[in-house]
């Protein structure tokens, strides 16, 4: 293990976030995962905005251990942050992001300014804080949804939903399936259909209040629990550059690139955050094995879920990463480990990881064997691995 001593502070933090309560995504069909986002709450912007204060608290606290060195307290700096959410559909990451900010940075006095002419003038909402939010649509890059319209993964779909695994899991579900069938609104009760059947239990449990008081508490737990069964197996495989993890590897570069740059001298950006779904976390944690020592982490993340993965310089120079996880409302900060090891050095992780990732459209379309959609017809395949698909990486 290396030695994970630090001079005082962190040199800046990724963060990945889980938005928050929202109500039903548009269905997310079994064999594709194709889906439309749903729409944030009150109750998933509050559960956005008390992570956002919790994170204020971590990193924004000359008080805390984990102080990000340099970042502004109080008045943002707009350049130290940079913030990425997936704009596509209905609002919830775009808005999950938004929230979260407001408790990061919340509204100051302190912005007020004196004009020429001696008006002084207060921003509007007693001095709230506008942060930029790098909104990617689906039409745009295929790096925050890249499991959808991704032939590959549709693959990998068919042999799950074909295979073994999900075979003994449908006869372990069964009884399960039956009993909860009578409160599914006519919803598919399949096993194959897990995650919408649990989305649809826990957003009824959430906000109608005809279903609270008649729904056994009980089922919902097991609906839980199978959905984390189902979505563990979808979003992970046996290898790290399988197509499984693609959530995980489309988002790799700029995290990546995000530590690499925090430890230039010019750079300016401390936090760098994106706002996604629970399948990242799925994947992040089987890549990195961070589920050999903390086997409850391989389920659903929670809403308001935060991975952060702190930089930290240690006295001899090196560049250190320690990767944290928080599922939804807990109020703690839990350290992973990275192929059992607390802390690696971040050419460590890069070299562990780089090779495994997907770092731009056209590499996303080898990876998918897409050639048409999502920006993949303007690429030239004669060289193609299509012909050889064994080349193909993630294959
Ligand atoms: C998949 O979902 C996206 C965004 O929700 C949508 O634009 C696209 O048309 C869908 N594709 C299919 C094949 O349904
Ligand atoms: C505003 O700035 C002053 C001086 O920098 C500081 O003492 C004060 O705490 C700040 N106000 C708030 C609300 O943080
Ligand atoms: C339910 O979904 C499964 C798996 O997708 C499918 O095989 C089955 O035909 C569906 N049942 C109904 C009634 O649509
Ligand atoms: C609320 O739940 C009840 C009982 O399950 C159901 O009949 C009703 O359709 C639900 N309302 C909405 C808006 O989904
Ligand atoms: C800094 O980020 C850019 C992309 O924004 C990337 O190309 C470059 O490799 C990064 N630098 C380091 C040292 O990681
Ligand atoms: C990663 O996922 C694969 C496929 O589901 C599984 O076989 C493997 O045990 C997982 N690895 C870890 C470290 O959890
Ligand atoms: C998960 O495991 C960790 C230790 O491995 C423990 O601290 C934590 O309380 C567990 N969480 C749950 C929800 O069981
Ligand atoms: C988060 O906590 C929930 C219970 O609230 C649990 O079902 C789930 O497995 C946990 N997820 C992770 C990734 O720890
Ligand atoms: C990750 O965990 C798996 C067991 O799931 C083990 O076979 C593998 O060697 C581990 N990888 C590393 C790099 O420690
Ligand atoms: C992107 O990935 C490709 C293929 O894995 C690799 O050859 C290339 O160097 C990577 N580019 C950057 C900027 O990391
Ligand atoms: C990739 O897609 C092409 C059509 O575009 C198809 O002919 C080929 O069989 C696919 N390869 C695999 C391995 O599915
Ligand atoms: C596509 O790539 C092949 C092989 O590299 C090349 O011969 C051909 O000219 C290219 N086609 C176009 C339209 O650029």
């Amino acid at each position: 293990m290396v030695n994970t001593s630090t001079s005082a502070g962190l040199v800046g933090v990724v963060l990945l976030a889980r938005h928050g309560d929202r109500l039903s995504t548009v269905y997310q069909d079994p064999a594709t995962y194709n889906s439309t986002q749903g729409y944030l709450t009150p109750f998933g912007a509050q559960q956005e905005y008390q992570l956002g204060q919790f994170l204020r608290n971590t990193y924004l606290n000359p008080g805390s251990p984990s102080y990000i060195k340099g970042i502004n307290t109080n008045v943002v700096d707009v350049d130290q942050l940079y913030v990425r959410a997936d704009a596509g559909g209905g609002d919830v990451i775009l808005d999950s992001a938004y929230a979260l900010l407001q408790g990061l940075y919340p509204p100051t006095p302190n912005g007020t300014i004196t004009l020429a002419n001696g008006q002084v003038v207060t921003p509007p909402l007693g001095g709230y804080q506008y942060v930029p939010v790098e909104s990617l649509e689906y039409w745009q890059a295929p790096s925050l949804t890249s499991w959808m319209e991704c032939e590959y993964f549709q693959a990998h779909l068919g042999r799950l939903n074909s295979g073994v695994v999900f075979k003994d899991l449908t006869a372990t579900a069964a009884p399960f399936l039956e009993a909860v069938t009578p409160y599914l609104n006519g919803l598919n009760n399949s096993f194959l259909n897990m995650w919408n059947i649990y989305d649809y239990l826990n957003v009824q449990y959430t906000h109608n209040k005809t279903f609270y008081n008649n729904f056994p508490k009980t089922l919902l737990d097991q609906a839980r629990y199978f959905a984390n069964q189902h979505e563990q197996n979808v979003f992970t495989d046996s290898v790290i550059n399988g197509v499984g993890q693609i959530a995980i590897r489309t988002l790799w570069p700029e995290m990546l690139w995000s530590l690499g740059n925090m430890t230039l001298p010019n750079n300016k950006v401390k936090i760098a955050l994106t706002e996604v779904d629970y399948k990242p976390f799925i994947s992040l944690f089987n890549v990195t094995n961070a589920t050999v020592t903390n086997p409850n982490i391989s389920g659903i993340a929670d809403y308001a879920s935060v991975v952060a993965l702190e930089l930290s310089q240690d006295t001899q120079g090196q560049y250190n990463v320690a990767m944290k996880f928080k599922n939804g409302t807990d109020n703690e900060l839990r350290t992973l480990q990275f192929w059992g090891s607390n802390s690696i050095s971040l050419d460590k992780l890069v070299s562990s990881i780089a090779w495994s990732t997907i770092n731009s459209t056209v590499n996303w379309c080898f990876s998918c064997n897409q050639t048409v959609l999502r920006g993949c017809s303007v690429f030239n395949y004669s060289n193609d691995p299509f012909l050889n698909p064994t080349s193909a990486t993630g294959y």
